[in-house]
């Protein structure tokens, strides 16, 4: 070993550092390089570890040498440090970088049931005319449920409502919204505009048309000189409000034992507009609610004279309604929870 060629190693060191510094790709890539060549084990110290074999006197010349390699390593690569801290630092801040203006992620909104949406609508039409929205409960006893309505336990009229019964000492679900009629009456003086919207339910084979729970709303007028033609300009305009103004309208014979007359009320069929259809059962008519002007044994069960006042109800299936504005077939859809389904409403 001689002071040339040691001399030599280091130069060569050097240039093979500073040149491995200017192609380095990234920081980490510097890290190594200064291990591997400014490091304890590093490269400038092995070749000065031979340093000892040479004469005395050439010992402090490689020594130098040594040294102004180091410093220009160092420098090299503190100077491609820099460089490339900025690039990273620059492509980190492009990759992190937040664009406010992006549109957000679309949040899926529920919506109201077609059933809720339903019996709202038809209140917000009622409520019009001054009626107000009342509630009964759902578990109602047979005397409010029937007897009131002029239903004694043994009427035939019974077979109308098939009960589901809650024990024996005559508590029932409910089978239809008329007991409110009779909780209302207990409540309020006349004049009175009642609106009752619920959950009914009835012991029920269920099928595409008939369920063990639905809706009802329920509609009570009592005043002084109501009468049947009150009644029948309300539905009208009900009926247009709900189907159309141009939908014709017609009010047939009906029976219910709370009303005296009693009334159907059809609306000419949504579907062949009276062409004779299976959906109107080949009629050209569809029935959307019962009603009649209140029995007098009713008024008097409610607490009313019917000598001073006279009243009118009506009654209808808030499914049915739905069923027909949005040409739904098969009642068993509302309950099903299916999301395709209640979307369709929204
Ligand atoms: N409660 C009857 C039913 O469930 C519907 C009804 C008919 C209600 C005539 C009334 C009415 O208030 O006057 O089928």
């Amino acid at each position: 070993m001689d002071l040339a060629q040691l001399t030599s190693d280091l130069e060569a060191l050097r240039a093979r550092a500073i040149a491995a510094a200017a192609a380095a790709p990234d920081t980490a890539a510097l890290d190594a390089l200064d291990v591997e060549v400014l490091g304890k084990k590093g490269g400038i110290t092995a070749i000065l570890r031979s340093i000892g074999a040479l004469p005395p006197e050439d010992r402090p010349r490689l020594g130098a040498v040594g040294n102004e390699v180091r410093a220009a390593v160092e420098a090299a690569i503190s100077a491609a440090r820099a460089r490339l801290s900025a690039s990273e630092l620059a492509a980190r801040l492009a990759a992190e970088a937040v664009d406010v203006t992006t549109p957000g992620r679309p949040v899926r909104r529920g919506s109201l049931h077609p059933i809720m949406e339903t019996a709202r609508e038809i209140a917000d039409v009622f409520a019009q005319f001054g009626f107000v929205v009342y509630e009964g409960p759902e578990v109602e006893d047979d005397v409010t449920n029937f007897q009131m309505l002029n239903i004694p336990p043994d009427h035939p009229a019974r077979d109308l409502w098939d009960t589901l019964y809650l024990d024996l000492e005559g508590r029932l679900l409910r089978t239809h919204t008329s007991p409110g009629q009779i909780r209302v009456m207990h409540q309020e003086q006349p004049p009175i505009r009642a609106l009752l919207p619920g959950r009914c339910f009835r012991y029920e084979a269920v099928d595409a048309s008939h369920a063990s729970e639905f809706f009802q709303v329920e509609g009570l007028m009592v005043d002084e000189g109501t009468s049947m033609a009150d009644l029948k300009g309300l539905l009208d305009q009900f009926a247009h409000a709900m189907f159309g103004a141009d939908r014709p309208t017609r009010f047939r014979p009906g029976y219910y034992p709370f009303t005296e007359p009693s009334v159907a009320f059809d609306i000419l069929c949504v579907i062949c507009n009276g062409e004779k259809c299976p959906a109107c059962s080949r009629t050209g008519w569809m029935t959307i609610l019962g009603a009649g002007m209140v029995h007098p044994v009713v008024l008097r069960y409610g607490g009313i004279d019917p000598e001073r006042y006279q009243g009118f109800a009506f009654g209808m299936g808030v499914e049915r309604i739905a069923n027909l504005r949005h040409h739904v077939v098969d009642l068993r859809q509302y309950m099903e929870d299916d999301l395709r389904f209640l979307g369709a409403f929204r």
